[in-house]
């Protein structure tokens, strides 16, 4: 089946290889015209679903970002995958999906990398290009971000964002001044993402370069709810982790408000699954062959509190196609600590607080001459003190440590005191709830799961059962032959079409039964066909893709009844039926 898709996208013009002409390089793909359309329908439908409705704003940040970005982000200390390179062809490969492809081992990425090399030489794992032995070939740490240096010389270096996130997190003290310091508030992002995958695979699934659509929502978790009831009754199938690590665990299906109220998921991330959801049902993922289903501890990213992935089932093997991550104040907290900028939110009180607040005003006098040099520092970790630990103060000496080295200062030289001052809010670190879906997995999930044949008058068909709202074709228009102004008419009628916002082909080639197959490979889920009758009554044939169905309609009638068609606020059932006794 995978290759009967991955033959038919080449072929139809969905997606194929890049640079095949140069040998192609792995990991990189090209969308064709109908999937570069199906794409931007996903993502427009993406738009529509998480931000339009949900009251969040885009950004469009920069794809390069210099390297204290990633410093900061824990990028560069820790997003690694676990490379075993072949001794004998010199192929690398990822060593938790050796052990994945040749055990009954699920989840290996969760696992040290000492016990991974432990489980190659147990299960004599050997290299899948060349068959050499694996077992004692060191595994390790191989940083997925692909590096590049900002201008000429290499004294700025920079990285291909591996995420759209950073983008956003980097630009937040900005952003919160936009939302006026409010939160909760939203912003999302879509466009490309690079990781250099050690072993890019199965087609558009595993690529070096793809396209994600996130969104970080910020709130404060000492007061923000999600707005649950919209989406409370929307079942989940769930596999958490409590029930992964029981030898008989399994998935359950509850609705998001049961999943909360039995505290399967955290309210935020139930939220996102409900909504997320509905979405991969409206655009025509399978709801057989979806799940959701939460990391293990040892399989979370750095930056992540807890993550539920959305798997869909493609080819028999289920894929992650969104991942559902409750990164908490981790990503603000970092870049306020990395970087000159405040990257808290101040929340205003309803009424000023009158509240104690522990201050010292150290005799310089006394310190200058006792510590010379560190005297300085003293005084700044005495400061630190008071704000952490009052009771420090309450002896005849306090103890702080500068440098390494501890020092005593008698209480009375530190003007330690504590007084009553209004305050009329605080800082607060912004938490951070982010649906992060991968564009291309999703589109590859929808075409696998339209992907369907059937037997039309003897003879098997290929289709694509696209959602109307996604096809990136919506309608053929053919004329039965190009004479007698059959031509013309359908000429005619595909600019009228297209003048109304449709996505339509025009196709006069080969017999009519062709150019039906055709449509029906693209997903095209509409024809129109121009016969000798049209140029007599002015009505068409409209032929349905899934039924085959035809019904004749007026030519004028044609860009409203499809349009009604596309929206979903007409069936082809329906155009079909008696119309109702009045
Ligand atoms: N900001 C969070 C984040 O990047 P992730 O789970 O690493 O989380 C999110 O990635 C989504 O991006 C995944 O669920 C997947 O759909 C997609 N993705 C990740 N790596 C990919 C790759 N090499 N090729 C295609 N899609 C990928």
């Amino acid at each position: 089946m995978s290759r009967d898709l991955v033959e038919l996208a080449k072929r139809r013009g969905y997606f194929f290889q890049s640079a095949s002409a140069y040998g192609g390089v792995s990991g990189f793909y090209t969308y064709g015209p109908e999937g570069a359309t199906l794409k931007d329908n996903v993502e427009d439908a993406w738009r529509e679903r998480f931000q339009v409705r949900e009251g969040h704003r885009e950004i469009d940040a920069p794809t390069v970002m210099p390297e204290p970005v990633f410093e900061a982000s824990g990028h560069l200390d820790t997003f690694d995958d676990m490379l075993v390179e072949c001794p004998e062809c010199g192929e690398s490969h990822r060593a938790d999906h050796l052990i994945e492809d040749n055990t009954d081992i699920e989840e290996a990425e969760s696992i040290p990398i000492s016990e991974v090399e432990d489980l190659i030489a147990d299960h004599d794992l050997r290299c899948p290009n060349c068959d050499a032995e694996l077992a004692g070939v060191p595994v390790e740490d191989f940083n997925l971000m692909f590096e590049t240096n900002i201008g000429p010389g290499d004294s700025s270096p920079g990285y291909l964002r591996p995420e759209t996130a950073q983008g956003i997190f980097v630009e937040f003290p900005q952003l919160a001044e936009y939302a006026r310091n409010q939160l909760p508030f939203g912003i999302t992002q879509i466009g490309k993402a690079y990781r250099n995958e050690i072993s890019p695979r199965k087609s558009i699934i595993r690529v070096r370069e793809f396209t994600q659509a996130e969104l970080e929502h910020f709130i404060d978790p000492t007061e923000d709810e999600p707005p649950l009831d919209r989406v409370a009754d929307v079942e989940l199938t769930l596999y958490s982790a409590e029930e992964q690590e029981k030898d008989d665990g399994e998935y359950v299906t509850k609705t998001v408000r049961e999943a909360v109220d039995e505290g399967i998921v955290h309210e935020w991330i139930a939220y996102y699954l409900g909504v997320g959801k509905q979405w991969y049902e409206s655009i025509g993922v399978d709801m057989d062959r979806f799940r959701y289903r939460q990391h293990l501890p040892g399989e979370r990213a750095h930056y992540s509190a807890d993550c539920w992935d959305a798997e869909s089932e493609v080819d028999g093997d289920w894929i992650e196609i969104t991942g559902y991550s409750y990164r908490s104040d981790y990503d603000l907290g970092k870049h306020d600590e990395y970087s000159d900028d405040d990257f808290t939110v101040f929340k205003q009180y309803d009424e000023p607080k009158v509240v104690e607040r522990a201050t010292v005003d150290p005799d310089m006098s006394y310190l200058g001459p006792e510590f010379g040099g560190a005297a300085g520092d003293i005084a700044d970790a005495l400061e630190t003190l008071a704000e952490r630990d009052r009771k420090a103060f309450d002896g005849e000496e306090v103890a702080v440590e500068v440098g390494g080295e501890e020092y005593a200062i008698p209480t009375e030289k530190t003007g330690f005191s504590v007084e009553e001052v209004k305050e009329t809010g605080e800082h607060v670190l912004p938490h951070v709830v982010e649906p992060s879906i991968g564009i291309d997995r999703v589109v590859y999930t929808v075409l696998d799961h339209a992907y369907e044949t059937d037997e039309i008058e003897g003879e098997t068909r290929t289709r694509l059962a696209l959602e109307p709202a996604v096809a990136p074709t919506f309608v053929g228009v053919f004329p039965l032959m190009d004479k007698d102004g059959m031509g013309e008419v359908a000429r005619e009628i595909t600019d009228d079409l297209r003048a109304a916002g449709l996505d339509v082909t025009y196709d006069d080639s080969g017999n009519i039964g062709r150019r039906y197959r055709r449509q029906d490979e693209v997903g095209t889920p509409f024809c129109v066909t121009v016969d000798y009758e049209s140029l007599e009554d002015d009505a068409v044939t409209l032929r349905e893709r899934d039924s085959t169905e035809q019904v004749r309609v007026p030519i004028s009638d044609l860009d409203d009844l499809l349009a009604d068609l596309q929206a979903g606020e007409t069936t082809f059932a329906e155009l079909d039926a008696p119309a109702p006794e009045q």
